[in-house]
């Protein structure tokens, strides 16, 4: 090769988006991994340092030949060592590529190389909440779930921003009330609607050390909120259980909420016209206001209540679980049982709880019980 000052001409391609999206543009034309190189790379210098201690060196073919297509995908940075990183010009320069695909680069990376090499950068197209998603929502909720209107309403409401070409910054909700009763179930339907695998943080699945890292930042190879947010594939953003997070974090939220701008040690991620929801499990909107703060509590553009279910809604849920569990079984295992029996031993065990999931745990198992005595009393 003719030394780095011929190197100018790597074209560089950056894409921003979900890694099925990334592999759908690159086709299925040859490339070669980053990742492989590095370790071609090391090999080959190892080979060096034996040739000088006494033996020829190879003529290495394979590390010499200039690469077409060089791609780094979004995981991909985890594994190069943090001096390479901090130099990347340089490590790109000494592979001199003639083309170079970039997948969800840190930040720095991509400043980097945007003052060495003239960069052409690709967004993915989210999907985005249209009027046909709001008559889909509309005509699909009562499918879903059992009661709840005022969150259908209200929800509908809460999108409809999004349906316009105004909107550029993501419309934040926040669903509360108890549990079961139907949150998680309705972002995952939005979803559903929108299409894309759902980004869905637990927050109570965190704690606070590496709670700190996943939201600002830590090393290249920790997981991080912006990384995930970057990798998406969904139009929702689902952070499950927001209030089991420490207030201590509630300011790395704002920017977020505010613009749709994500930034943390590493990246920085747009999330544009987006739809974020929060789930907690408040009991009123002044309890959020105290619990979150006034900073945090006017970002939201709904706060959206979920309420318990009636008694009637909780018999109409039970009908639900039963004909669904039912059309499960196996015809000898229906056969033992009628669905209509199993309702009217549920309906009394049921005015403890309007916890769906419960309820559902519940079902599930009455019908064993009824399965498993029936087996027996068949010797
Ligand atoms: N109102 C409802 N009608 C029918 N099913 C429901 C309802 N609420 C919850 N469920 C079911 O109960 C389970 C738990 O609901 P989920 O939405 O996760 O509760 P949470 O409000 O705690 O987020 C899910 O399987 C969901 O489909
Ligand atoms: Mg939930």
């Amino acid at each position: 090769m003719l030394g780095s000052s011929m190197s100018g001409d790597t074209k560089v391609t950056i894409y921003y988006g979900p890694l099925s999206w990334l592999q759908e543009q690159l086709g299925s034309e040859k490339h070669k991994y980053l990742l492989d190189i590095i370790t071609e790379q090391d090999a080959a210098r190892r080979r060096i340092t034996h040739a000088v201690e006494g033996q020829t060196l190879p003529a290495d073919e394979e590390v010499e030949r200039r690469p077409k297509r060089l791609v780094a995908e979004s995981a991909d940075y985890a594994s190069v060592q943090e001096h390479a990183i901090m130099n990347f010009v340089g490590l790109i320069r000494s592979i001199n590529p003639k083309q170079l695909v970039l997948h969800n680069p840190p930040a720095h990376i991509h400043l980097q190389l945007a003052r060495e090499f003239s960069i052409e950068v690709k967004r993915y197209a989210y999907p985005a909440v249209t009027r046909d998603t709001l008559v889909r929502f509309r005509d699909g909720f009562a499918g879903h779930l059992v009661g709840q209107s005022a969150v259908k309403e209200s929800l509908l409401a809460a999108m409809y921003p999004l349906t316009t070409d105004r909107r550029t910054t993501p419309v934040v909700l926040m669903f509360y009330g108890p549990s079961g009763v139907g949150k998680t179930e309705s972002a995952q339907f939005l979803n559903e609607l929108l299409g894309g695998t759902l980004l869905r943080k637990q927050f109570s699945m965190f704690h606070n050390d590496k709670f700190a890292s996943y939201l600002f930042g830590g090393t290249h190879s920790e997981d991080s909120l912006a990384r995930d947010l970057l990798d998406r594939e969904s139009g929702v953003i689902l952070i499950d259980e927001f209030d089991k997070a420490n207030p201590v974090f509630h300011s790395a939220f704002y920017q977020l909420f505010d613009g749709g701008v994500f930034e943390d040690k590493n990246y920085t991620v747009e999330v544009g016209p987006s739809l974020i929801i929060c789930t907690s499990n408040y009991g009123t909107e002044d309890a959020i206001r105290q619990a979150l703060g006034d900073a945090l509590y006017s970002r939201f553009d709904a706060l959206i209540e979920f309420k318990a279910l009636t008694k009637d809604e909780i018999r109409d849920v039970i009908e639900r679980l039963v004909d669904d569990r039912f059309s499960n079984l196996a015809p000898d295992e229906q056969a033992r049982l009628t669905p209509n029996a199993l309702k009217t031993i549920l309906y009394p065990l049921a005015d403890k709880s309007g916890n769906v999931r419960k309820l559902g745990k519940l079902v599930d198992e009455v019908i064993s019980l009824l399965l498993v005595r029936a087996l027996l009393s068949e010797v």
